[in-house]
């Protein structure tokens, strides 16, 4: 019992790891970074603020936020071979693909940074991995839509340059609006980190090796692909276009809840969260606002996500479940808003937890204790027997 919170001996029986990060309260629907609630800091702090915060513990003050935007400013560019790399990848290859082999591939440029028993280098790839993340994704659109890649800008803010180097071109500049940079900055930070999620405790397993940091976080953006985790908000969007109408959302909840039939409600649901996800309440508000205030937003696709959250939450398969909207349900929504395409949805996801999967591996590298991960299992296969013969098989 630490006081603050009251362990459960069952949930420590199964427990991976201990970790000071992020706690969440899935019954109560509680998310809190280092001890600050995630509305709070979703509404109030910039993304690399809390960027500071996961890797350091606490919020940085005025001066430690300057220096640490301009060390990750410093980080953006690429090495220039890493181009010819990226004109090697098919011309429609899934964004997503090319970020798992362009990050996994840093540890080919950056040899001082794969030294994870020196404190300094950990530090060095926690940065280049914030700072050129972000690159990579842009640079991965671009190789899809046959654009140039655009340079990172140092006078812009982190997501501003993001957005910069999606949508500008060497013929035609691009100023982000102001509520895409907001929108795109809270978003990144209710993605920024989730306790021991699935793609978290692939970095961490793969980083317990001693393997180097680029290649923990292709691991994990590896794991987070799969659409019953940071696929899924890709998935929701193709889930809304297969209903495509209010009128069919009766027949999708019933093969939804059909055992037999393979659908499931896209961006319902959760390991943890048995309540609302706190993320998904904060998203829902900021796709109403960036949907009324954006031109040409795809509204009927919201109004539909909307009619469709209405009747799961009522229906009583979903209520005795207690499956609710996740973080994915509107995230998509929002994105498309923004003019970001979908199969740069679940990037966008791998960018944000870039930040939470280097902070678990900042903090298991600077354990002294840390040791190989080696997960048990139940074995449920034949008992020991005698070989045969292949003349007698
Ligand atoms: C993320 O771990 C994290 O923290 C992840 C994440 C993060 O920030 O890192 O929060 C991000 O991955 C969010 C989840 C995104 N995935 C989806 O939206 C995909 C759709 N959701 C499902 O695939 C599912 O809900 C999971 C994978 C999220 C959870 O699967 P579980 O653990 O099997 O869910 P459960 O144990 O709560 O299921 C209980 C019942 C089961 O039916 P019964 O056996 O009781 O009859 O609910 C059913 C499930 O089959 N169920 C669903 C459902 N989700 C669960 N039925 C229909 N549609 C769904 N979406």
């Amino acid at each position: 019992d630490a006081g603050f919170f009251t362990y459960d001996p069952g949930f420590m029986a199964t427990a991976s790891c201990h970790s000071a990060i992020t706690y969440i309260d899935g019954e109560q629907g509680v998310l809190l970074y280092r001890g600050y609630p995630i509305d709070q800091l979703a509404t109030k702090a910039s993304f690399l603020e809390v960027a500071y915060l996961l890797l350091y513990s606490e919020l940085p003050s005025e001066q430690e936020l300057l220096d640490f935007e301009r060390v990750i400013t410093t980080h953006t560019m690429l090495n220039e071979n890493l181009k010819n790399f990226l004109d090697g990848f098919h011309y429609d290859a899934h964004p997503m693909a090319i970020l798992c082999g362009v990050v996994g591939s840093l540890s080919a440029f950056y040899h001082e940074s794969i030294d994870v028993h020196d404190p300094h280098y950990r530090e060095v790839s926690a940065h280049r991995l914030i700072a050129k993340v972000p690159t990579i994704a842009a640079a991965a659109y671009k190789h899809n839509v046959g654009e140039p890649i655009m340079y990172p800008r140092n006078d812009l803010r982190y997501g501003a340059n993001f957005l910069h180097m999606m949508f500008a071109t060497p013929c035609t500049d691009y100023e982000p609006e102001l509520l895409a940079e907001k929108a795109l900055n809270l978003l990144f930070i209710l993605h920024a980190d989730h306790e021991q999620n699935a793609s978290t405790s692939t970095v961490r397993l793969a980083g317990s090796s001693g393997a180097n940091p680029f290649a923990c976080v292709a691991a994990g953006i590896a794991s987070l692909w799969g659409p019953a985790h940071g696929g899924a908000n890709e998935a929701v969007l193709d889930m809304l276009h297969q209903i495509g109408d209010v009128s069919n959302v009766p027949k999708y909840i019933d093969k939804a809840k059909d055992k037999d039939d393979p659908f499931r409600l896209m961006g319902f649901g959760h390991r943890v969260y048995k309540n609302y996800d706190p993320r998904a309440k904060i998203i829902r508000e900021v796709c109403h606002q960036v949907l009324e205030e954006m031109p040409g937003a795809n509204s009927p696709l919201f109004d539909l996500a909307l009619k469709l959250e209405e009747i799961a939450l009522h229906d009583e398969y979903f209520v005795e479940r207690k499956l609710y909207p996740n973080v994915d349900f509107y995230s998509g929504i929002i994105y498309s808003a923004l003019g970001i395409p979908r199969n740069m949805f679940t990037v966008m996801f791998a960018l944000a937890r870039t930040v939470g999967w280097v902070s678990h591996w900042m903090e298991m590298m600077s354990d002294p204790a840390n040791r190989i991960g080696r997960p048990r299992q139940i074995y449920c296969g034949p008992q020991q027997r005698d070989y045969v013969p292949i003349s007698k098989r």
